[in-house]
């Protein structure tokens, strides 16, 4: 990752530890991996798509803690609302400064406020959702999320086969390492 995007992980880090809900710092290490993934056969600006896949989940620091532990119903959506609320601020804040442009920094924002509840025609902010559910799949957020929810990794494998994807390359990589997941069950 060049120099300017791992001031950015960095400046982030701080935010994603603060957030009692799962490891967020592991899931965007991953989602980072993804996006570098898509980035390479699907195109899209590595300069704002980085910066959006670095930040995305930020905005889980500020979800109050009764929110975030709650799993289905209308405080779950609430807390899924207010992750993206709580976005904007943080992110303009770790960007100033950093030699983004103005528009710049609104279009990594517009990317981030997309990932949830949005069905986007833009290929940029389909990137992100794309490396925002691939990253799942991946051995270590993978067997680290089955222990988080108490599921089985057959369990959750069964959840998972219900991803689907904006991207050929997200489907492919997802196909390839949803196969390696199913062979390490025997
Ligand atoms: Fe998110
Ligand atoms: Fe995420």
């Amino acid at each position: 990752m060049e120099k300017e995007f791992q001031m950015i992980w960095r400046a982030a880090v701080v935010y994603l530890r603060k957030a009692p809900k799962k490891d967020f710092v592991l899931h965007t290490k991953w989602v980072v991996r993804s996006m570098e993934m898509l980035l390479k056969k699907e195109g899209g600006e590595r300069r704002v798509l980085m910066p959006a896949a670095i930040l995305h989940d930020t905005g889980w620091a500020d979800v109050p803690f009764e929110l975030q532990m709650a799993v289905e119903g209308d405080p779950a959506r609430k807390a899924l609302v207010l992750h993206l609320k709580n976005a904007p601020p943080i992110a303009r804040k770790i960007l100033k400064g950093r030699g983004f442009t103005k528009q710049e920094i609104e279009r990594i924002v517009e990317i981030i406020l997309s990932h949830k509840f949005k069905n986007p025609r833009n290929l940029e902010k389909r990137l992100l959702i794309d490396a925002d559910t691939l990253s799942d799949i991946f051995k270590e957020p993978f067997y680290a999320d089955a222990k988080h929810y108490k599921k089985t990794p057959k369990a959750l494998l069964e959840f998972r086969k219900q991803n689907r994807f904006y991207t050929k390359t997200a489907k492919d990589i997802f196909s390839r390492e949803f196969l390696k997941r199913v062979k390490e069950l025997d």
